[in-house]
This record gives structure tokens, C-alpha cells and sequence, in this order.
């Protein structure tokens, strides 16, 4: 079944949506954007969505093209234009078509794209059983908070995982996990404490991570905002991570080491679980 997407103001079939060949998106990955899950047609957390847009817009001086309230229009049409039950929205905005330079144009019209991708997220394999990673080098740039579409680096280190037979890959600097390449690492240390990056350049500022750390303090867990080795994690009694995508999904395996009893350990299904009550509540 062909998609209806978004293109500024304009509601085509996918297969008829074009986007210039100077837009600044394509020949400098200057555009950011946003990834919000649907649940049972509705959005998860899409004001934390929002707020994170506007950082990443404003931190690179590209004007919101349309306000929220547009924007939540724009999103709530596509679910009933594709008949969306579950999946995501794929949000971007790229500074828009102008004459190549590196130089930003000066009064640049913003292009806005978006499209959903039906999907399977409540119940998956990887949420049940959890996923293998691989650490390798994170070999980013060093504004990871701003949620730019230049996505080699983190495309390159799925191939890696895929390659060496795992699911995904954790990114290592300095000896300390960042993150996931597409998603925020934690580790559940064998006293219980949920241990997370703190937020800095370094990373992504999860809006999963936001909800599942205020969670588990609700949850009496102890959390901790730090940075930990892949020493660390191996030696963890639970791994996982959040993102729209994933959720809360256990890492069950790291660098061929097994995670605890390689198997998903009870504080990330209970988070897991948690995490799918709230989001399924408060989605709108
Ligand atoms: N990625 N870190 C990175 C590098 C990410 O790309 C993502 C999300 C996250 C988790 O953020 P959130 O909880 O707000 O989804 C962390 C999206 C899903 C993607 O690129 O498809």
C-alpha cells in the first residue's frame, strides 16, 4: 500500500513527493528531525518531541516552519491519512533549497517532510528476548544533543553489528559508552541502580530516556546520571536500551559477553512494562 506523506503544505502519494535537488537537507545533512511512536493512532510524548525540535532548530538557526499546533495537525492527519495503529512519524526540517555554499543563506524557507512507517512496537522479539551488541569506536561529531540527519557514522555502526552477527552497536569514547547508535545505553548495576550517560554534547537527549528515568524514581529505583566502561556494563547484572523506536529493549549480550544471565533481567521487563503502560495513558 503506497503512503500519503507530508511535503510543505502538500499531501502526495510517496511515489509523487520531490524535494529539490538544492535543498540544503540533501547536500549538507543541514536539517534536523524527529522520530514519535504511535500507539493504538495516538502520539507518544509528542510535546517532549517538540520541545527537543525547537533545541536542535535553534541551536542551528533554522526557523520552525510551522508552529506546534500546526504540527500536531500535520501529525494527527498523517495517522488518519495511513490508517496508522502503531509505528512512527518521521519528522524533518532542513534549512531549505538554496544555491550551494557553505555559507547558510540569510532569509532561508524552511522544507518540512514528513512520513509514518507501520510497525510492530509493543510486541516484538527484541523487546521479549533482547538484542546482542557490539561496542565499537564513537566517531561522531561532537554535537550528539542536536538530532541532525547525518547519520553515517551511526548507519556505519549498525553495518558493523550486522557484520560481526549482533543486533546493534554501543559507541565508546574515552573508554566510556555514549550511547546506542540509535538509541540511549543503560546498564542495572548488581545493587540495582540504573545507571545512565549524564546529558551533555556528547549525546542525545532521549525524550524515551526522559520518561523511563522519571519512571524508575517512581518506582523507588535508584537512578544515576553517569558514564560507565564497557568493563562496567559486561560485568552488569542488566542491560537495555530506550528509544521511540525500541522503547525499553534488554541488551542481553555485549561484546560476546553474556549480561547477566543473558537473558532480560526483572528491572528492564518491569521498565519495559511500565514505560508501555504510561506511554499507551498519556499518548494523544
Ligand atoms: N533515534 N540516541 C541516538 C543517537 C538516537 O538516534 C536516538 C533516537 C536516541 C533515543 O532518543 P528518543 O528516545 O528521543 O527516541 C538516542 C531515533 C529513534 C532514530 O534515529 O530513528
Amino acid at each position: 500500500m503506497s503512503r500519503i506523506v507530508y511535503v510543505n503544505g502538500a499531501w502526495p502519494p510517496e511515489a509523487e513527493a520531490t524535494i529539490s535537488v538544492f535543498d540544503r537537507g540533501f547536500l549538507f545533512a543541514d536539517a534536523v528531525y524527529e522520530v514519535t511512536s504511535v500507539l493504538d493512532g495516538r502520539l507518544v510524548d509528542f510535546e517532549g518531541h517538540m520541545r527537543r525540535l525547537h533545541r536542535s532548530l535553534r541551536e542551528l538557526a533554522i526557523p520552525a516552519p510551522v508552529d506546534d499546533e500546526a504540527m500536531l495537525a500535520i501529525h494527527r492527519e498523517l495517522v488518519v491519512r495511513n490508517d496508522l495503529r502503531e509505528g512512527l512519524i518521521y519528522l524533518q526540517v532542513t534549512r531549505g533549497a538554496a544555491d550551494r555554499d557553505f555559507v547558510w543563506p540569510a532569509d532561508p524557507t524552511p522544507s518540512l517532510v514528513l512520513f509514518t512507517q507501520a510497525k510492530p512496537l509493543a510486541d516484538t522479539a527484541a523487546g521479549r528476548d533482547g538484542i546482542r551488541v557490539l561496542t565499537i569506536p564513537d566517531i561522531r561529531w561532537q554535537r550528539r544533543d542536536i538530532k541532525t540527519v547525518q547519520l553515517l557514522a551511526p548507519s556505519m555502526g549498525k553495518m558493523a553489528a550486522r557484520k560481526a552477527g549482533k543486533d546493534d552497536a554501543w559507541l565508546v569514547e574515552d573508554g566510556f559508552v555514549t550511547e546506542g547508535t540509535s538509541s540511549n545505553a543503560y546498564i542495572v548495576t548488581r545493587d540495582g541502580a540504573v545507571v545512565t550517560r549524564n546529558l551533555s554534547n556528547a549525546v542525545l537527549h532521549g525524550i524515551t530516556r526522559a520518561a523511563v528515568l522519571r519512571l524508575a524514581a517512581e518506582a523507588q529505583l535508584r537512578v544515576e546520571e553517569r558514564p560507565f566502561t564497557v568493563q562496567e556494563a559486561t560485568a552488569a547484572a542488566e542491560a537495555f536500551i530506550t528509544a521511540a523506536s525500541a522503547f525499553v529493549t534488554p541488551v542481553v549480550e555485549i561484546d560476546a559477553h553474556p549480561v547477566g544471565h543473558g537473558t532480560p533481567g526483572p528491572v528492564t521487563r518491569r521498565l519495559r512494562e511500565i514505560y508501555l503502560v504510561e506511554a499507551r495513558r498519556s499518548a494523544i
